[in-house]
C-alpha cells in the first residue's frame, strides 16, 4: 500500500485503530503525548485489556509497518492522519471536553504536507469538525479535514475495526472520500456498507446511535421497574417484545443500566449541544434516559437494604464484578464500582472480586478491598451481588460457593446468571425486575 497513515491519540481507540490499520498493509505511525503509553505500545504490550488486540498488537509491530513516538514531526510523512484522542465530560457540566481534540489537530497541523487529510474519529459535539476544518484552512491550507466516527465496542474492538456494520464518512469533497476509499478498501470488498454524509451528518450518526443504544436500555430497565411493582418478569417481557424485528432481541438486558466511556458522557455531551443549537425540547428524553439508568443503581442498593437491613455497618458483601462490562479491564463510570462505593459509604464492608478490572478499579477507588479470587471474596459474605456479568460468574457451582457463605443470598445486578441453578443449591436468588 501506497498511503502512509498516522493515529494521534493511542488510547483504546487510537492503539485498536493504528493495530488493525498496520494489519491491512499500511505503515502507520502512533503519536501520543504520555511517553509510558508510548514505550508500552513500542514494546508490543497493550496498556489496557482488550481480546485479541494485544496479540494483534505484538504480530504488527513485528512487521516493521507499525510504530509509536512522543514526536509529532514524526506524521510529517503521513498522509491520511487518524485523530483518536478523548473527548471526556468537562468537570463542571454535560458538555464534552475539546481540548483534546484541538490540541491534536494544532500538534499536526505543522508536519502537514500537500494533500494531507486530517480524519478525525473522536466522538464530537455536531459543528467540531466544520470549525476544525475552517481553523486548518488557516494553519494548514495545503491540507484537508474529514470526519470518520468509529462504532467499536470494547471487547470486540478489533472486530468491530476490522469489520465493521457501516462506515460513515463525513466528508465536503469528492477527493476526501477517495482517500478514504482508499485506505478501507480491504474492508469495502467485504461487502461493508459505506455511507458518505456531510460533515454535521456523520458527527451527529455517532451520537444519534449511542443515544438509541442508551434509550434501549433505560426502556427495558423502565419496564423492569415496572414488572416490579406489578409482580412481572422482566426477562421474559425482553425476550418476548424481542421476536418482534422491528424491535430486536438485543440491548434488552435488563439490571444496572449502562455505564463506560462512552454510553454516559455521550448523550450528555448531546443534550449540552442540542441546548446550545437551540433544539433542547428535542432531547429532553435523554435526561429521563440518564435518570432511569442512575435509578437502577439505586434500585439494586434498595434490594441489598431490604434483604439485610436499612443499618448495613455489620454486614459483609461480596461484589463480583467491577467493570463497566464484561471482556473489559474498563471502570469508567462503571454501574457496578459506583455501586460497591456506595455501599461501603453506607458502613458495609465490601469485596470486591474481578477477572480483569481490580488494579484500574483500585486506582479509583483505593478505599475499597478488592480480593483476587472468588472463594476469598464471598468467604462470610452475608450477601452476593452480581454486577458485572463475566463468563466466570456464570459458571460458578452455586454449591460450592455455598459452605463458603454467612447466608446464601445472591442478588443477580445483570439477570445473567441461572436462577434455577442457585435456587436448587438453596440461595435465596433475587434478580432486578423479576418478582418471582
Ligand atoms: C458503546 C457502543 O456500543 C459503541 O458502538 C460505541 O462506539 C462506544 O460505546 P461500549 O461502551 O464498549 O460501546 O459498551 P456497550 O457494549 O455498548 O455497553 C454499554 C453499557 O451498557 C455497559 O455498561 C453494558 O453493561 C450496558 N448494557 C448493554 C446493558 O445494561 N444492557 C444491555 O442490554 C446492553
Amino acid at each position: 500500500m501506497d498511503l502512509i497513515l498516522s493515529v494521534v491519540g493511542c488510547g483504546y481507540l487510537g492503539a485498536t485503530h493504528a493495530a488493525c490499520m498496520s494489519s491491512l498493509g499500511f505503515r502507520v505511525i502512533g503519536v501520543d503525548t504520555d511517553p509510558d503509553k508510548v514505550a508500552m505500545l513500542s514494546r508490543g504490550e497493550l496498556p489496557f485489556y482488550e481480546p485479541g488486540l494485544d496479540t494483534l498488537l505484538a504480530q504488527e509491530m513485528k512487521t516493521g509497518r507499525l510504530s509509536f513516538t512522543t514526536d509529532f514531526s514524526a506524521v510529517a510523512d503521513a498522509d491520511v492522519h487518524f485523530v483518536c484522542v478523548g473527548t471526556p465530560q468537562i468537570k463542571d457540566g454535560l458538555a464534552a471536553d475539546l481540548t483534546y481534540v484541538k490540541a491534536a489537530v494544532a500538534a499536526i497541523a505543522p508536519y502537514l504536507k500537500e494533500g494531507a487529510l486530517v480524519v478525525g474519529k473522536s466522538t464530537v459535539p455536531v459543528g467540531t469538525a466544520q470549525s476544525l476544518r475552517s481553523e486548518l484552512a488557516q494553519s494548514a491550507p495545503q491540507a484537508d479535514l474529514a470526519w470518520n466516527p468509529e462504532f467499536l465496542r470494547e471487547g470486540f474492538a478489533v472486530e468491530d475495526t476490522l469489520t465493521p456494520n457501516r462506515l460513515v464518512v463525513g466528508v465536503a469533497n469528492d477527493r476526501a472520500e477517495e482517500i478514504l476509499k482508499e485506505v478501507y478498501e480491504p474492508i469495502i470488498a467485504l461487502g461493508t456498507p459505506w455511507i458518505r454524509a456531510d460533515l454535521p451528518t456523520a458527527e451527529l450518526v455517532k451520537v444519534a446511535a449511542n443515544s438509541f443504544l442508551a434509550t434501549k436500555i433505560s426502556f427495558i430497565n423502565a419496564m423492569a421497574e415496572v414488572c416490579e411493582a406489578a409482580g412481572g418478569d422482566v426477562t421474559v417481557l425482553a425476550k418476548a417484545i424481542g421476536y418482534d424485528p422491528r424491535i430486536g432481541n438485543r440491548f434488552l438486558q435488563a439490571g444496572i443500566g449502562f455505564g463506560g466511556g462512552c454510553l454516559p458522557k455521550d448523550i450528555r455531551a448531546f443534550m449540552a449541544r442540542a441546548e446550545e443549537l437551540g433544539a433542547k425540547q428535542a432531547l429532553e428524553f435523554l435526561r429521563e434516559i440518564d435518570a432511569i439508568n442512575l435509578r437502577a443503581r439505586q434500585r439494586v442498593i434498595d434490594v441489598v437494604r431490604s434483604e439485610l437491613s436499612e443499618d448495613l455497618t455489620q454486614y459483609k458483601i461480596a461484589i463480583l464484578g467491577a467493570t463497566f462490562k464484561p471482556d473489559s479491564d474498563d471502570v469508567r463510570d462503571s454501574p457496578a464500582l459506583d455501586i460497591s462505593a456506595q455501599l461501603q459509604a453506607a458502613g458495609a464492608t465490601v469485596v470486591v472480586h474481578d477477572p480483569k478490572g481490580i488494579e484500574p478499579a483500585r486506582k479509583r477507588f483505593p478505599s475499597l478491598q478488592y480480593s483476587e479470587s472468588v472463594t476469598d471474596c464471598v468467604k462470610a459474605a452475608d450477601l452476593i451481588l452480581h454486577l458485572t456479568e463475566w463468563r466466570e460468574y456464570r459458571e460458578l457451582d452455586p454449591s460450592v460457593l455455598g459452605p463458603l457463605v454467612k447466608n446464601k443470598i445472591v442478588i443477580d445486578g445483570r439477570n445473567a446468571l441461572d436462577r434455577d441453578k442457585w435456587r436448587n443449591a438453596g440461595w435465596k436468588f433475587h434478580a432486578l425486575g423479576r418478582t418471582d
